[in-house]
């Protein structure tokens, strides 16, 4: 990552994965102006609609859309046209749908983007934290093990003009050596120590990732269903304080 931040707060993404806009914002308030940089995911954005992007950036919030787009060509590169028209910052394909539809979709990507505004990160989804190596092999019947997966999407994911991957911190390290250093890296399978994995596999601490190269974690219930997400939230910035 060429312009890579150093002040931590803008490489933590928060997931607002949450049923309706008003459970966003009771979250947002509680944490008041920590938060800098949070994800919509599907959950939220087929109940909140484009309006909740709005609504996030006019608070002043980065705004990752993370709707793991996979469909032919034609349809991925018009809905991250539609998308990125909204003025978010990030959003993500997934690299299993091929090159030519990354392809088609960094297209879309810079057709909607309005003019004047900074072209948003257009990342590729690898695979799924929540996805073992078994669960690889056995049932979608990819051979190998998750590294080599990971290694071979995100050189395909960089030769289709995407600006970095999702995948686990685990995996950071060679994706940086096989993709190159400013290649980002965006990494869910976030848990701090003592923190209950829910259903991901592929997970490490926040200071963890960042001490693998991660470029922006990715946290959610960890912070969201924590009985005090501000102290949640407030303990994981001082261990990191304390990694620096
Ligand atoms: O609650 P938790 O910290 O597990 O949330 C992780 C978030 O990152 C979820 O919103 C999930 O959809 C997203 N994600 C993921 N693994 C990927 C891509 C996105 O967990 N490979």
């Amino acid at each position: 990552m060429s312009e890579r931040t150093n002040d931590l707060s803008k490489r933590i993404i928060l997931a607002l994965d949450f049923a309706s806009p008003s459970e966003v914002y009771h979250c947002l308030d509680q944490l008041a102006d920590d938060v800098r940089y949070v994800k919509i995911g599907m959950e939220l954005f087929y109940a909140g609609g484009v309006e909740i992007i709005h609504v996030l950036k006019e608070r002043g919030l980065q705004v990752f859309v993370d709707l793991k787009v996979h469909d032919i060509p034609n349809t991925a590169k018009g809905a991250i046209r539609s998308l990125v028209h909204h003025g978010v910052d990030m959003v993500n394909v997934h690299v299993a749908g091929g090159a030519k539809m990354m392809e088609a979709a960094r297209e879309g990507l810079e057709q909607g983007t309005p003019s004047g505004a900074p072209r948003p990160l257009l990342i590729g989804v690898t695979m799924l934290t929540s996805t073992s190596q078994q669960t690889m092999n056995q049932e979608i019947l990819i051979p190998g093990s998750v590294e080599e997966t990971v290694t071979h999407y995100a050189l395909l994911a960089k030769q289709a003009g995407l600006d970095g991957v999702v995948a686990s911190p685990l995996e950071v390290p060679v994706i940086k050596q096989a993709a190159g250093e400013s290649f980002i890296t965006v990494t869910p399978g976030i848990r701090p120590a003592g923190s209950d994995k829910g259903d991901q596999t592929r997970v490490t601490t926040p200071e963890e990732a960042f001490r693998l190269g991660s470029d922006y974690i990715v946290i959610g219930r960890a912070i969201t269903t924590a009985p005090e997400p501000r102290l949640a939230w407030q303990n994981m910035i001082d261990s990191l304080k304390e990694r620096a």
